[in-house]
């Protein structure tokens, strides 16, 4: 008896990139990301603007995505997009979009939490890939969000902890920018830091309850001192670019290693996962492999590819909800504040 080939369409556009996936019984056939370069030079995204740039984008991405799989759109079982959260105009795009395919192609439609979708990445099947068992807990960490969350299932996840001001993403890029690095500069700080001393520069962390983060004071701490240095040396930052860097990335690292180790003593689970743009940090990815040999405990790391915005984490969300049947309706509507349990 042959199985039968189920193709899910993901479609994701809640900030800057156009994305759009097929995944066959949960294995990516496609993944395109179109990012958009237009925002680098306002130094942050302009939501009018990467509205407009979704819109261009949508129709050659999805065409592409569908051409990568091998199928045509007569092929999938069903469509699924990002509902939320994220800027509105981003959302309102993929929205009416994979309405209006559903409706042609007359298929199910399936929205999806964009910070499930992060979570759920590591149940995409890949070779030489662990998948986590229940409950796990996942710290997610991108521009927009940083929380701790455990998982129960597919469909259950509770908030353990979260920012209380800045994301860590914001933290990089905010930081990025004070050094003069253009947006977003996460990237780039990873990047120098390889090249230079993680204990150079001290800076002060915050105290927040056992869980919780916050960003903003460590913001105000590096953009002082930096300009403390700068009116010393004016040269101060392209001379100590790669020592700045890496200490930036060791405290903000630190930080989120103590909390992660927090969530253990606290939940007693020891499968920790890590999900969203700032995983692709490779000293983040490096501690957490470190930590499977010192603690004992197993991490999940994703690929590379689905740790930024992709739309293969909205098409294995879509393919998960699938299997249990769980549609949505097409008057669903788009939804800039939505949290991961929602
Ligand atoms: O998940 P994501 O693509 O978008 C949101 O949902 O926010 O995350 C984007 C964030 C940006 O702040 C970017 O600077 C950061 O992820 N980022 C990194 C790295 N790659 C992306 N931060 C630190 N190191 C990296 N290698
Ligand atoms: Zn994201």
């Amino acid at each position: 008896m042959t199985t039968q080939n189920t193709y899910i369409l993901g479609i994701e556009s809640s900030c800057d990139d156009t994305s759009a996936a097929v995944i066959c019984n949960g294995r990516v056939l496609s993944n395109i990301v179109a990012n958009q370069e237009i925002h680098a030079k306002y130094g942050g995204v302009v939501p009018e603007l990467a509205s407009r740039a979704h819109q261009q984008h949508i129709v050659p991405v999805v065409q592409q995505s569908i051409e990568q799989a091998g199928i045509t759109k007569e092929d999938l079982h069903a469509i699924s997009f990002t509902r939320g959260p994220g800027l509105m105009g981003s959302l309102l795009v993929g929205t009416s979009f994979a309405k209006s395919l559903a409706l042609g192609l007359d298929i199910p439609l399936i929205d999806v939490n964009h910070m499930q979708g992060h979570i759920l990445a590591h149940f995409i099947k890949e070779e030489n890939t662990k998948i986590p068992p229940f409950p796990f807990v996942c710290l997610t960490i991108s521009g927009g969000h940083t929380q701790i969350v455990r998982v129960t299932d597919y469909f259950t996840f509770e908030v353990l902890g979260e920012t209380i001001d800045d994301a860590v993403g914001e933290a990089f890029d905010k930081s990025a920018k004070i050094l003069g690095l253009p947006y977003p500069g996460g990237p780039l700080v990873d990047k120098y830091a390889q090249l230079g001393n993680p204990k150079k520069f001290s800076f002060t962390k915050p105290k927040v309850g056992d869980l919780d983060f916050s960003f903003s004071g460590l913001k105000t701490g590096i953009l002082y001192f930096i300009q403390r240095n700068l009116k010393e040396n004016p040269k101060f930052i392209e001379e100590n670019l790669y020592d700045i860097c890496a200490s930036i990335q060791h405290t903000i690292v630190e930080i989120l290693i103590e909390k992660l180790k927090n969530t253990v003593k606290k939940t007693g689970i020891k499968h920790v996962a890590i999900a969203g743009g700032v995983s692709a940090n490779s000293e983040i990815r490096k501690r957490l492999q470190l930590a499977q040999k010192h603690w004992g405990w197993t991490t999940y790391i994703p690929k590379f590819e689905y740790t930024t915005d992709n739309a293969a984490m909205i098409a294995i969300t879509g393919y998960l909800k699938y299997k249990s049947k769980i549609y949505a309706d097409i008057s669903v509507k788009a939804q800039a504040r939505l949290t991961v349990s929602e």
